[in-house]
């Protein structure tokens, strides 16, 4: 099997090894001639260089691959996805060829792609988590559509990918270009996970008085249980880091965050859809907040009292209450999934969704087997429930910030307890005449209802 790869970033060169160390010749381009020689005496120390082609353009890329081609694309998402197709269209690729987007491109670029691109080749589109370790020994790979050319590839990828009990993380999620916005689901999915562990160590820092490696030593204990998840277990690795003079490595890290977009996606998406998803746009949120810090509207605002209060924290209790925020945040961005591949058609099957994030991606986790398709599994946590309340007030009361943690609260609330709804619509059409919907489904105002309800009684 031969297959060709353009961009040999980071991403790109660990993909491109682990591609030949399964079997594939690979051809190999990037327009830096310095990343195509990287890649070469990688291979070559791993004694991979027999099936690794260099080539110095895309013509001659395509000249030397069989038709029909199978070309990866791991390029920067945005215009050099378009500028690379348009050269390969040059150089010569033909309709059964397939070009395949693995980048972190937008979804709605594939949609737009597909089109543009319709009789010239087929373009598909895949979106590949793990960072480099898990491009080099086994990604997740969400992909998506039913081009012709797939059936080439996906034995192929099948191998390429993680696998969790002998089950590949490599899946043709949905139609269209749903691969990429469950990757970018992921995304936004990895954004929440990542603050609500910053949260608890913050809880534990400033609320509690722990040191760092004390957090990491608690966390190293979560993670022999089945909190485990990658998250956890790097978090607690980077919190045990010290300097020589028992300097934690944190605390030599600048606090402002930064973000390459796909979580802005998640929640511009969401928002758009109409699908709340609190814990991951806090989480968006959590990240711009960082940024304010020494703006003007921060500094102008000097409360006088910036004491933090102490509390005693139930370590178990926080346990649980970090159990249940973390499956929130799968079940937000399933629910997500889910409204979008009702909106676009997309037939996303959740659960081959939830088997490209077992193993291999950034958001795996050994209590992902517990996540079910809606609210139900939480039935079954009664002492998490209680304990995120509690927790939740516990953390309000240090006086800190804790954006995922409350957000994760309020939608667990919001979901399970009488909602305040009817307020919000009857003061809508008080001063807006929006009309009201009563419980049999008739549409009135608010005058109307003495009225209405004598009838019904
Ligand atoms: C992955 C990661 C990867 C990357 C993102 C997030 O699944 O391998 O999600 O795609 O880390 O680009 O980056 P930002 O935090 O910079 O937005």
């Amino acid at each position: 099997m031969q297959v060709a790869l353009v961009g040999l970033g980071v991403m790109g060169k660990n993909l491109a090894l682990n591609l030949i160390e399964k079997g594939i010749t690979l051809v190999a381009y990037d327009k830096n001639p310095h990343a195509g020689e990287e890649l070469l005496s990688c291979a070559k120390s791993e004694g991979l260089a027999d099936k690794l082609h260099i080539v110095s353009d895309l013509g001659d890329m395509v000249r030397r691959l069989e038709a029909p081609r199978s070309i990866l694309l791991l390029v920067p998402a945005g215009e050099l996805v378009d500028a690379v197709c348009s050269e390969l269209i040059e150089a010569g690729v033909q309709c059964s060829d397939i070009i395949v987007d693995c980048g972190n491109s937008n979804y709605k670029d594939g949609i737009n792609r597909k089109l543009k691109y319709q009789n010239k080749f087929e373009f598909a589109t895949m979106g590949i988590s793990g960072g480099a370790e898990g491009a080099r020994h086994g990604p997740a790979m969400m992909a998506s559509g039913s081009e012709g050319g797939w059936e080439r590839v996906e034995p192929w990828f099948t191998k390429v990918a993680a696998s969790y009990k002998g089950e590949s993380c490599f899946a043709r999620v949905g139609q269209s270009a749903s691969g990429h916005f469950v990757k970018m689901v992921h995304n936004g999915i990895e954004y929440a996970l990542m603050q609500l562990i910053a949260e608890v160590y913050q809880l534990l820092r400033h609320g509690t008085g722990r040191s760092p490696k004390e957090v990491a030593e608690i966390f190293d204990e979560w993670s022999q249980e089945h909190l485990n998840s990658y998250l956890l277990s790097i978090s607690s690795h980077i919190l045990s880091l010290e300097n020589q003079n028992n300097v934690p490595l944190v605390d030599l890290i600048d606090n402002k965050v930064g973000a390459k977009g796909t979580g802005l996606w998640t929640a511009q998406n969401a928002l758009e859809l109409g699908i709340a998803v609190p814990s991951l746009v806090a989480a968006v949120q959590a990240r711009h907040l960082t940024n304010v810090y020494d703006t003007t509207a921060a500094q102008e605002m000097t409360y006088a009292d910036r004491a933090t209060t102490k509390v005693e924290i139930d370590l178990v209790e926080l346990k649980d209450a970090f159990t249940l925020a973390s499956l929130l945040a799968y079940r937000q961005g399933l629910a997500l999934i889910k409204g979008a591949s009702r909106t676009h058609q997309w037939k996303v099957d959740l659960s081959k969704t939830l088997q490209t994030w077992r193993a291999g991606c950034i958001i795996r986790a050994d209590y992902l087997d517990s996540v079910a398709q809606g609210v139900e599994f939480i039935d079954t946590l009664d002492k998490e429930v209680f304990a995120l309340r509690k927790i939740t007030g516990q953390a309000m009361m240090t006086g800190l910030a804790f954006p995922v943690l409350s957000s994760s609260q309020t939608y667990f609330a919001t979901l399970t307890t009488p909602s305040n709804g009817h307020l919000v619509q009857a003061q809508r059409d008080y001063f807006g005449e929006h009309g009201v919907k009563t419980h049999t489904g008739e549409v009135c105002h608010l005058t109307d209802l003495v009225e209405i309800d004598a009838k019904v009684r």
